[in-house]
């Protein structure tokens, strides 16, 4: 259950110090609770997302038949490795597109029906990218054409050989959590390299996956073991600081113990390009998700733009990175180009930006495949964040180089990463006035 609508004023901001962690990551999340589930033994997992998208995945699984005990420092998951039990009502992924996505994955290889819903957002979202794959495999998935909810006929798959449209870590995860339980080999080749959490996590949990030159293979019927295992900060909720202290003259914010995974580390190339100060210290480079500390600064303010190779790679920090260019000083661009993709996240992420920006004073011109902003004086608004939790940090960030107040008419969604955080944005502000 989501929290009930908060309306939310942001001060304009002189200074930006200090030192924050942020929620666990909540992609590594989601698939170690699913990986947990369909492991021999009991696991635990320490740092797990407070996000509420986490806690649906485990409600989910929950109504699955899982046995899982949340305490304060550790979610201990028993797992089911010989199937799951009928559900006896639908699951319900409310805004989580990757619970959706990653659950399809796992629930066609069952000998079960099972159908999953969502919110109004998860509803409108694109699930042929899994539904079609997952037929071919040999299940049947009913949808409404082609949109949530899915109801998941699980029957004995078999392996293939596919080739997502789009570069996405969730069709690839779905087809090889679909594929772990499937006969014979499945392989995913990627159009463009994505997250590789769930590559990482089946090795963790005791799985043999190969990863080659954009092509991942996994062999079906291989039985995972339970683990002990820790979740580190989510860099795509780091970025809204490194955007924030990047944006604000003599601004610096140091975040402890977040995910330096080379497939999320693309954002730490694009803040050095658009002028910021970014060190980063890498605890211990052979953990299964390595992690460390990252401080990042402003020093300048450059042009910058996001090639559309690198967009898969980005994906998630496009918001946090667009309230950085809003806050360059005047006239300073921000280019993306090849993110249509953004128009069916949370939001149209697209459209939604641009038209909150542009609200504080930005110009963004909008493209299909992304759009181009155009830094201006930011002053006062009020702003709808179209339910999408991004956006809500974004504008946030943002706003605190507004000449005066923002309200953000409801910042609840925010909760879905990241609960905590105007709580730490009052901290890295104040710490710093
Ligand atoms: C995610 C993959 C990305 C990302 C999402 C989380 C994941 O989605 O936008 O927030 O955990 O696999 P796509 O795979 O649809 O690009």
């Amino acid at each position: 259950m989501r929290p009930s609508a908060v309306t939310e004023t942001i001060a304009p901001s002189e200074r930006v110090q200090g030192r924050v962690t942020v929620p666990g990551d909540k992609s590594i999340s989601h698939r170690y609770a699913m990986l947990a589930a369909l492991a021999d033994g009991v696991s635990t997992i320490r740092g797990y997302s407070t996000g509420f998208d986490c806690r649906t995945t485990l409600a989910c699984l929950r109504a699955l038949g899982v046995d899982i005990a949340w305490d304060p420092d550790r979610v201990t998951i028993t797992g089911r490795p010989d199937g799951f039990v009928q559900p006896d009502r639908p699951l319900d992924a409310e805004n989580s597109g990757t619970t959706m996505r990653l659950l399809s994955g796992i629930l066609a290889a069952q000998p079960l029906v099972a159908t999953i819903t969502g919110d109004a957002s998860l509803c409108r979202r694109p699930m042929r990218r899994v539904t079609s794959p997952l037929t071919t495999m040999g299940a049947r998935v009913d949808s409404n054409d082609g949109r949530p909810p899915l109801t998941i006929h699980g029957a004995r798959l078999h392996g293939i050989v596919h080739q997502p449209e789009v570069p996405s870590a969730q069709i690839k995860s779905c087809v090889l959590l679909a594929g772990l339980g499937a006969s014979g080999t499945t392989t995913v080749h990627e159009p463009a390299p994505t997250r590789d959490h769930t590559e990482r996590g089946l090795q963790t949990f005791n799985a043999q996956v190969a990863s080659e030159s954009g092509q991942v293979t996994i062999a079906g019927g291989q039985r995972l073991t339970a683990r002990d295992v820790t979740v580190p900060g989510d860099l795509s909720s780091a970025a809204f600081w490194a955007a924030l202290a990047a944006g604000t003259p003599g601004g610096s914010v140091t975040i402890d113990g977040v995910g330096l995974n080379p497939t999320r580390t693309t954002v730490l190339e694009i803040l050095r390009r658009a002028g910021a100060d970014v060190e980063v210290h890498v605890d211990d480079p052979a953990s299964a998700e390595p992690s460390g500390t990252l401080r990042v600064a402003a020093r300048d303010w450059n042009d910058f733009s996001i090639a559309p190779s690198e967009v898969p790679g980005v994906i998630d920090e496009i918001p946090a990175l667009a309230a950085l260019a809003a806050m360059m000083p005047e006239g300073r661009t921000f280019e993306v180009r090849g993110a249509a993709e953004l128009r069916v996240k949370e939001s149209d992420r697209i459209s939604c930006l641009a038209a909150g920006l542009r609200a504080m004073g930005s110009q963004v011109e909008e493209f299909e495949d992304g759009f181009r902003l155009t830094a201006r004086r930011l002053h006062a608004a009020t702003l709808d964040c179209a339910d999408d939790h991004r956006l809500v940090m974004a504008f946030a960030i943002a706003a605190t180089r507004a000449s005066g107040f923002v309200t953000i008419l409801d910042s609840s969604p925010a909760a879905i990463s990241y609960p905590e955080f105007f709580e730490n944005l009052c901290g890295l502000t104040l710490a710093g006035a």
